[in-house]
């Protein structure tokens, strides 16, 4: 297994930053089938890659969200179907992007620091729900479609490898 990512683009070239990252964070994966640990890996190199607030799964268990591996401030530790911005994810089974953390109805405030977030479901074979992906950033409106695009295929490149 590599011990660290190598990423030679410039970070403002988000795209070439996502096509050098996901065939390491696959390399990460391979081999590994435990969920906690490929969470885990995964977490910690869009963590230190973008340097966003807090980057970190929630899984369901007992249809309930569960905080799971995660990188970033302590954050809260279960969530609710269609409460929050997770749980809304959760129960509509698409990703939601929110510009202001503020100005989305029921948003769960882990950090006061937090202005906007990203939430990506993962699902099984069944479409079942099995995790979410949460990013927080400090910045308003920092996800854009580019990171939507790439964080949906890390995502669906994990399901895959975890449930399918
Ligand atoms: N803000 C999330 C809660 C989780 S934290 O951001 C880590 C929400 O509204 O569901």
């Amino acid at each position: 297994m590599a011990e660290s990512i190598s990423i030679t683009t410039d970070r403002t070239q988000t795209l070439q930053v996502f096509e050098e990252l996901i065939p390491q964070l696959e390399a990460l994966w391979l081999g590994e089938s435990d969920e906690i640990a490929c969470m885990a890996n995964t977490a910690a190199v869009v963590h230190s890659v973008f340097g966003h607030h807090w980057v970190g799964f929630y899984r369901v268990i007992n249809n309930e969200l569960v905080l799971g591996p995660f990188q970033g401030p302590i954050a809260c530790t279960r969530i609710g179907l269609g409460r929050g911005v997770c749980g809304t994810a959760w129960q509509r089974k698409e990703t939601i992007v929110v510009d202001d953390v503020d100005a989305f109805p029921g948003h769960i405030a882990c950090s006061s620091l937090s202005k906007s977030e990203i939430v990506i479901p993962l699902t099984n074979a069944m479409g079942e729900v099995k995790a979410v992906f949460d990013i927080d950033s400090t910045e308003l409106a920092r996800f854009t479609k580019v990171d939507r695009e790439q964080l949906e295929k890390i995502c669906k490149l994990l399901q895959r490898h975890l449930y399918v």
